[in-house]
């Protein structure tokens, strides 16, 4: 692959993320160089074999065939290039607080062999200050001597895995530079590859937005999950209460209750907001709230379940449909669903999952939807399940994803 190019882009972390934006930028004429630390993943990807679900084989392939794509584990091959993103998970560790040792990795990867005049973009999701803190001064101090001046901007990514509708391109892209050159050479490499780029004063503010977008998810997410029980207390379909409250035109947007919220994104970047502002002498309780209410989810769903079987039957069986932390993915990254399991676990219960996207989870494998049960928990609309050959059974059904209308033996939640 000629890395000659002055379109030559390096992206570090070819997950969800990366992937999907290598092949965007590929498509809108650059030349990328893809690096990931998982060897064996690069090996998948140079093979032509995605792990990505928005990206497929033949894409990748095909961006590989033209020499314009290529995957490394060497940080030294960022040197070929104007701009590098980086596209590293930021989890949480064991105190749920941020984990930025895998963007600290990065940076201190592509330090040392940054070019003079590159552009460096982080859009990974942080806390607003990751950029100016903890990025630039890594690599200001391990640039080498002849890369004096460098360019660096947030543009948080915004991607929806699964998402048919809203992709790189015509999802609008924020930008915040640290100095104005820096912002107008992001705001061309964005303009390259997206319809939309909106550039705003500083990084803080583009990173505080991403913080802002998934935490209005978070919140409303838990406030419909709340209302749902008192729904059900009542002796209320909270559908119908969501369906119908969604007919004002003006001021109200409809969330559905689940088993919880799961993915690298809903659970996790709101508590980067909540460590933030203690950070700051602050707190922010409404977040800390939602973030409970949102994981003790999956327990009232496991309590839901149950009362809808016998209590005459010894050791109920329960078959989980879908693991997926949403539909059309196979990434199980912090899916509610394990809770859920957990608490079936915890009242006695025997417990199997099927989820035609997922092949191992948890160690375990899953069974057939065939699988003899007391009641199944709809907890993901994976495509493929078929719930129809359970009713023909008389197997009682718990949908958690409201995609069930009409049919005898389904209770929705
Ligand atoms: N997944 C989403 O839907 C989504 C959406 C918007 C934003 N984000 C954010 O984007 C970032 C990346 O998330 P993702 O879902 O793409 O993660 P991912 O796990 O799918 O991919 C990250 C990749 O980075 C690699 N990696 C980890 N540390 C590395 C290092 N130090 N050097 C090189 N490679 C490294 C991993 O091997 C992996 O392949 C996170 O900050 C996330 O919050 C994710």
């Amino acid at each position: 692959m000629s890395v000659e190019n002055h379109k030559t882009l390096a992206i570090i972390g070819q997950g969800y993320v990366g992937l999907p934006l290598a092949m965007a930028a590929v498509e809108a004429g650059w030349t990328v160089i893809g690096v990931d630390n998982f060897e064996a993943k690069v090996s998948q990807i140079n093979f032509g074999s995605s792990p990505v679900e928005d990206i497929s084989d033949e894409q990748l392939k095909s961006a590989i065939a033209k020499g314009r794509y290529k995957a490394t584990t060497e940080f030294s091959s960022v040197a070929a290039a104007t701009v590098i993103t980086i596209c590293v998970p930021t989890p949480l560790d064991n105190n749920r607080e941020p984990d930025l040792s895998l963007l600290r990795s990065a940076a201190r990867g592509i330090a040392p062999h940054i070019s003079n005049e590159t552009l460096v973009v982080s859009e990974s999701t942080s806390y607003p200050g990751t950029l100016r803190n903890v990025i630039v001064p890594i690599i200001s101090e391990l640039k080498p001597k002849e890369s004096q001046k460098l360019y660096f901007a947030s543009a948080p990514e915004r991607v929806d895995p699964g998402n048919k509708t809203w992709n790189q391109r015509n999802t609008p892209r924020l930008v915040g530079g640290i100095d104005n050159e820096s912002e107008k050479r992001a705001h061309d490499f964005y303009q390259s590859i997206c319809d939309a780029v909106v550039k705003v004063a500083t990084p803080e503010v583009a990173e505080a937005a991403k913080l802002l977008e998934n935490t209005f998810r978070l919140v409303n997410i838990a406030l419909v999950n709340e209302f749902t029980q008192l729904c059900f207390a009542s002796g209320i379909n909270v559908q119908d209460v969501i369906d119908a409250a969604g007919t004002k035109p003006y001021g109200f947007m409809p969330f559905r209750p689940g088993v919880g919220v799961g993915g690298h994104c809903i659970p996790i970047d709101p508590l980067y907001l909540t460590w933030w502002a203690r950070q700051n002498g602050s707190s922010a309780v409404f977040v800390e709230f939602a973030d409970s209410i949102n994981r003790l989810m999956p327990r009232y769903v496991a309590e839901r379940a149950l009362g809808m079987i016998d209590t005459k039957v010894n050791r109920p069986k329960v078959l989980i449909l879908g693991v997926a932390y949403k539909p059309g993915v196979r990434d199980v990254r912090e899916t509610p669903v394990s809770e859920l399991r957990n608490a079936l676990i915890s009242h006695g219960v025997e417990v199997a999952w099927h989820d035609p996207l997922v092949p191992l989870w948890e160690d375990t494998t899953p069974v057939g939807i065939n699988w003899d049960c007391d009641v199944a928990i709809l907890s993901t609309k994976q495509p493929g399940i078929d719930v129809t050959q359970l009713i023909d059974r008389g197997v009682r059904i718990l949908d958690c994803t409201n995609s069930i209308k009409n049919l005898a033996g389904v209770t929705t939640l």
